[in-house]
């Protein structure tokens, strides 16, 4: 099976197609190297992956890569609320024209038959209350990311398609682990490192809640919807994640404050936010059976264990940051 990647060499593009490549997948991956293209290095010369150097808002030059295409994941993008913020047209043109270019280039080709979208339980905004928000729950973005992560949603959820065409969207948790395009400004990571570097932590609103993925996880079910029976991903959207997988932030805080006992933390009041919820994942795991391989608190020892060893020798540089 072949598989056209978008955002190959992203954070979770790059786990992904290791996984892809080990599943015994041809991989095509694109991406236009906005944080460059190291994190390809260990895959670049493999037989089954080829890489291309393109931007999704030129769709003239992808299309002839999408013949003997059997699925596209689509997860390029102009990631989070402060990078759509801080260029919004480029965010439109790339996260809502680009992509719906791409659908439809995806729909002409005809080999494609899955067509699967990386889009972000930030969808949701704030919970009703306190009760779990599910894929039927409305949608309440509250940035320019989050926006045109819906807008795409529907647009590819109410399209038109030839018979064997299956879109599916994906509403990933906010991912945290270990990648070789690694994101430190991810909050799991964020707060890892920190603490890892002996920092104390300053929390702003640690009361509000937010699911978490590992991006292995999250790679993971991508694969599984690729394996999956048509009818039961056609046209349809899951969160992923897990439910025992929300998190306050004090919470997040206190789980590393069990792996490194001195970290300081200072709590700072913060009474709103707009974007405070409790996802529930009981879809992905009863329809598809996903499962998740790793906790929160083992993706923060993960951490703990790179940055101590010096892996990464400057986490602080821009370049682990979307921002
Ligand atoms: N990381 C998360 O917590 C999270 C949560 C929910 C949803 N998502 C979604 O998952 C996808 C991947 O996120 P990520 O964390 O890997 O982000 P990332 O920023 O690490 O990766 C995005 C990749 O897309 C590439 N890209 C951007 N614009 C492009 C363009 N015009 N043409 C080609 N490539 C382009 C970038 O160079 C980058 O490699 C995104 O669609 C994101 O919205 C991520």
């Amino acid at each position: 099976m072949k598989v056209l990647v978008t955002g190959v060499a992203g954070y979770i593009g790059s786990v992904l197609t290791n996984k892809l490549l080990d599943k015994g997948f041809e991989v095509i991956g694109i991406d236009n190297l906005l944080y460059g293209g190291e994190s390809l290095l260990s895959i670049y010369n493999h037989p089954n992956f080829k890489f291309y150097k393109k931007d999704i808002r030129n769709i003239e030059t992808i299309v002839s890569l999408l013949n003997e295409i059997d699925a596209v994941i689509h997860l390029a993008a102009i990631v989070g609320d402060p990078a759509c913020a801080k260029q919004p047209q480029l965010a439109i043109s790339t996260n809502l024209d680009g992509s719906i270019n791409l659908l439809k280039a995806a729909n002409n080709s005809y080999s494609v038959k899955n067509f699967i979208f990386a889009s972000t339980c930030s969808n949701y905004g704030k919970m009703e209350g306190n009760s779990y928000v599910t894929e039927e729950s409305p949608l309440k973005p509250v940035s320019l990311y989050a926006e045109l992560k819906v807008k795409f949603e529907e647009i590819m959820l109410d399209g038109e398609y030839h018979k064997n065409f299956c879109p599916t969207a994906l509403r990933f948790a906010t991912a945290y682990g270990i990648s070789p395009r690694m994101r430190f400004d991810l909050t799991v990571n964020e707060f890892t490192k920190d603490a890892a570097l002996g920092r104390e932590l300053t929390i702003f609103g640690e009361q509000f809640w937010r699911p978490y993925c590992n991006v292995e996880d999250i790679a993971n079910a991508c694969i599984l919807v690729l394996e999956s029976e048509p009818d039961k991903v056609y046209k349809n959207v899951f969160n992923v994640g897990d439910t025992r997988e929300n998190y306050q932030k004090k919470m997040l805080a206190e789980e590393l404050k069990k792996l490194i006992p001195d970290l300081k933390i200072k709590y700072v009041k913060k009474d709103e936010d707009p974007r405070d919820y409790k996802v529930s994942f009981e879809k992905i795991k009863n329809v598809l059976g996903f499962q998740i391989t790793k906790t929160v608190p083992q993706g923060m020892e993960e951490i703990i264990r790179v940055i101590k060893d010096n892996i990464i020798s400057d986490p602080d540089n821009s370049r682990y940051s979307n921002i």
